[in-house]
């Protein structure tokens, strides 16, 4: 079957599947103390029609798959669809990006269900601090799910995601380095984007890659850049003395979407061609209204044709998606 290839022709090769909308955690940078209104049941598309979606997918090339929420272990039976999941011919890559809290009680059924990697969000590694930014008091949590995960070897990388906030961040890249050196962890700083439900984002409270790069070599000595996928969200950096891995997402200092290869279905089966899209496509009415495979990969062909150039974050005029982080699936 020919490839699934957008309009500036750029091969898709990735989905990210958000399973729910709900969160157990309310993070300064993606959703209110409030939280929001959430999807009702029927909306949500099942383990049955991921599956059925994720298969064709497949066939068309998309052989990278990461499950996502909200967070996705509040969703009952995530380690099911994961076996689902891991058993379609074509998907060489199925992971799955969680805030941790839950890590603890389902790192085993995960791996045995075929979940290979994981990434793990942990914004400080102080208390207070913590639960200052997620609003939860969860830190000895989302460390014990980690432990967790690391019993497993087969569990690899195991990335710790770390949004980094101007005024925030700083005092924690000291411990988060010497975390990445003393544990078989990836540590990733993110820059902050403007994907909050608050919309409290300014460029000013973006903290970069380039920054904290400084921060930690004034520590560490110069960092040695390792290679990355052409397709990475990060750029890969070992210490010198070659213990211990960071990497830097840098989506607003340095935009990557020249070489994105992603799509995202949200937890309601709405297609989005980028984080930042201001338009979906409804998968979940076609997976729903009796279409065969065919055409819904004909559907999903249509809807990649029309992927966004690039995001327009730094542009005059930005608009910010119509949506939440949460609610898109990160
Ligand atoms: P790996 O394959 O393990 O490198 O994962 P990843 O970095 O693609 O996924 P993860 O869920 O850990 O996301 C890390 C950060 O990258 C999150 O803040 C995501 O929102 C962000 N991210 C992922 N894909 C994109 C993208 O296409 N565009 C932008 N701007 N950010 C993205
Ligand atoms: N900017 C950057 N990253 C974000 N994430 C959530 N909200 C934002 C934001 N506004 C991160 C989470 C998680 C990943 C899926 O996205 O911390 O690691
Ligand atoms: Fe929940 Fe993740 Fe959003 Fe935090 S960033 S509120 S953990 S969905």
């Amino acid at each position: 079957m020919d490839p699934l290839v957008d309009g500036w022709g750029r091969r898709i090769e990735s989905v990210r599947i958000s399973v729910t909308d709900k969160c157990n955690f309310r993070c300064t940078y993606c959703m209110p103390a409030e939280g929001l209104e959430w999807l009702r049941r029927d909306e949500i598309l099942s383990f049955e029609e991921i599956t059925r979606l994720a298969r064709i997918l497949a066939a068309l090339g998309v052989g990278e798959v990461r499950l996502t929420g909200g967070e996705p272990l509040v969703r009952r039976d995530v380690p099911a669809l994961v076996g689902m999941l891991a058993e379609i011919p074509g998907i060489d890559d199925l992971s799955l990006t969680t805030n941790g809290i839950l890590l603890r009680r389902y790192a085993q059924s995960l791996v045995d269900a075929g979940l290979r990697r994981i990434n793990v969000s942990l914004d400080s590694l102080d208390h207070v601090r913590f639960a200052e930014i997620t609003r939860r008091d969860a830190l000895d949590q989302v460390l014990e799910g980690l432990a967790e995960a690391e019993r497993f070897p087969e569990l690899r990388p195991i990335k710790v995601n770390c949004v980094a906030i101007k005024n925030f961040t700083e005092p924690e890249v000291p411990a988060l380095a010497a975390l990445a050196r003393r544990k078989p962890y990836v540590v990733r700083f993110i820059e902050f984007m403007p994907l909050d439900a608050d919309r409290a984002w300014s460029a000013d409270q973006v903290l970069t890659g380039a920054e904290i790069r400084a921060l930690v070599e004034a520590e560490h000595g110069p960092l040695v850049e390792l290679p990355a996928k052409a397709s990475s969200t990060a750029q890969r950096y070992a210490f010198a003395d070659g213990a211990g891995e960071l990497g830097f997402v840098n989506p607003v200092s340095e935009p990557f979407c020249s070489t994105c290869d992603r799509i995202r279905i949200t937890a309601d089966g709405q297609l989005r061609t980028c984080l930042f899209s201001r338009r979906e496509w409804d998968v979940k009415s076609v997976l729903r209204n009796g279409s065969d495979d065919a055409q819904i990969a004909a559907f999903l062909r249509h809807a990649v044709r029309h992927k966004e150039l690039k995001h327009r974050v730094n542009e005059p005029g930005f608009v910010p998606a119509s949506r939440s982080m949460s609610q898109i699936g990160g």
